[in-house]
């Protein structure tokens, strides 16, 4: 009869909506489906799109421009652009069209495909500390 139980649960979680049993999204997941980190950090840091014209980034060289906020820490700030809640597709929609967002916003929409912005995401959570050169 062990199997019973789990079994049990198993059906009653199926049953309700938004259970998903292998995994409890929270408000600290910063996981970014489908992101390739090093292919974010290579988008960030090629110039194109000027990020680190407006930003400093830790691990992307200069110019760390100063008329957006700096990017260390993305990974364990609560908000993006001072107000919206920092999750993964908050922050991929941001990055992919700011002012759609936050009508109010110095930061450009500058043209990333949606899987560019995941990409970017993705990077930008991997900066942790706020020490970060
Ligand atoms: C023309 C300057 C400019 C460019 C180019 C730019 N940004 Fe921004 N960015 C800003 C400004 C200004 C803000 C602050 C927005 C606000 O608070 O409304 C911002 C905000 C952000 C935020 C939210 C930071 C926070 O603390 O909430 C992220 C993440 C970000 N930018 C990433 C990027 C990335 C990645 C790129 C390149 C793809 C980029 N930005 C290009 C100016 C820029």
């Amino acid at each position: 009869m062990k199997p019973a139980l789990p079994m049990l649960l198993a059906c009653a979680c199926l049953a309700s909506a938004g259970c998903d049993l292998s995994r409890t999204p929270t408000f600290d997941d910063k996981h970014v489906l489908h992101g390739d980190v090093a292919q974010g950090r290579a988008l960030v840091a090629n110039g194109r799109f000027g990020c680190a014209a407006c930003h400093a980034i830790p691990g992307v060289d200069s110019p760390k421009g100063v008329a957006g906020p700096p990017l260390h820490g993305m990974a364990s700030r609560a908000f993006i652009a001072g107000q919206l809640p920092n999750k993964p597709d908050v922050l991929v929609g941001f990055l992919r069209d700011p002012p759609a967002f936050v009508a109010s916003t110095g930061m450009p929409n500058v043209g990333l495909t949606a899987g560019q912005a995941r990409d970017i995401a993705a990077y930008l959570y991997t900066l942790e500390g706020v020490n970060e050169p």
